[in-house]
């Protein structure tokens, strides 16, 4: 039995848990489960490792604080900061970040390539992170906007100088509001501002159209949630663990 995992605390309900389950069910993969490893502390990781376990992925809130753990980095999680795929190979653990490849494939079905100017990213989290990278490896200029000062715009400066939102044809909301079943929260944006010319990208897949995604859609701008970078993401875990594992 091959045994893959989620490592994070607390893990209760797990996206990922149940993807893999229902794909080795689906795919009829008997030689393999997927198990939850709620780490209270991530130094039980050197434990954990101790294991047979053929791949893991990490979710919050250790992302950023596996990396001392771990032998090797891929380029793209390095440079991003922050690991949700750990490969077990010859012994050794490598840390990478599919989530930038989930987003990566997911935008370019999206948008038209000559569609896109430049972008706004809502949110300086750790998804953040990694669709930073992705934008910059597409060479897609783009702008940062936190509730914080000290990043390109705040909130109040959107709200206060409008045409701002005209340079911007892809805005991608990073921030966790409008998750249910908070589903009437949205980034303070204004959406007033937006046309037909604009893409909006929630990285929320629940609900699958977002208060932020249909106040988009009213003003005309094309849509997509998070879905399948999710998919995206978990798949290309499953291709790192096994088709350069082994
Ligand atoms: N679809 C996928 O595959 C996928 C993958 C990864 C993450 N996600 C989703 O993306 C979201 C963010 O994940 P994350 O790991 O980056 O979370 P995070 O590290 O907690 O960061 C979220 C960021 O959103 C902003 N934010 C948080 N609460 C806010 C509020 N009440 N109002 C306005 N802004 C707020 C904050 O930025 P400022 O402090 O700068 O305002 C914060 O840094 C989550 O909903 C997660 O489920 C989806």
């Amino acid at each position: 039995m091959k045994t893959y995992g989620l490592i994070g605390f607390p893990l209760k309900h797990s996206f990922s848990g149940k993807y893999f389950s229902e794909k080795f069910k689906k795919e009829n993969i008997q030689v393999c489960e997927y198990r939850l490893f709620p780490l209270e502390s991530v130094g039980e990781f050197d434990e954990l490792k101790q294991q047979d376990i053929a791949g893991l992925n990490v979710t919050i809130p250790y992302k950023e604080q596996i990396i001392p753990f771990l032998d090797e980095l891929d380029e793209h999680a390095k440079s991003i900061g922050a690991v949700n795929v750990i490969q077990f190979k010859d012994g050794k653990t490598k840390g990478f970040n599919s989530d930038y490849y989930g987003f990566k494939n997911s935008l370019l079905n999206f948008i038209p390539k000559k569609s896109c100017s430049k972008a706004l990213i809502l949110g300086t989290g750790g998804a953040s992170k990694a669709i930073k990278q992705v934008l910059i490896d597409l060479s897609i200029p783009f702008k940062v906007v936190s509730r914080k000062a000290g990043f390109d715009y705040t909130y109040d400066d959107l709200n206060s100088k409008t045409d701002v939102i005209q340079e911007y044809h892809l805005i991608i909301n990073t921030t966790p509001l409008g998750t249910y079943p908070n589903i009437d929260e949205k980034p303070y944006f204004p959406y007033k501002a937006l046309s037909d010319n604009h893409y909006l990208y929630d990285l929320v897949y629940n609900p699958a159209e977002t208060a932020f995604l249909k106040a988009g859609k009213n003003q005309g701008a094309k849509t997509i949630n998070g879905l399948e970078m999710l998919i995206g993401q978990a798949e290309k875990s499953w291709e790192i663990w096994n088709a350069l594992a082994k």
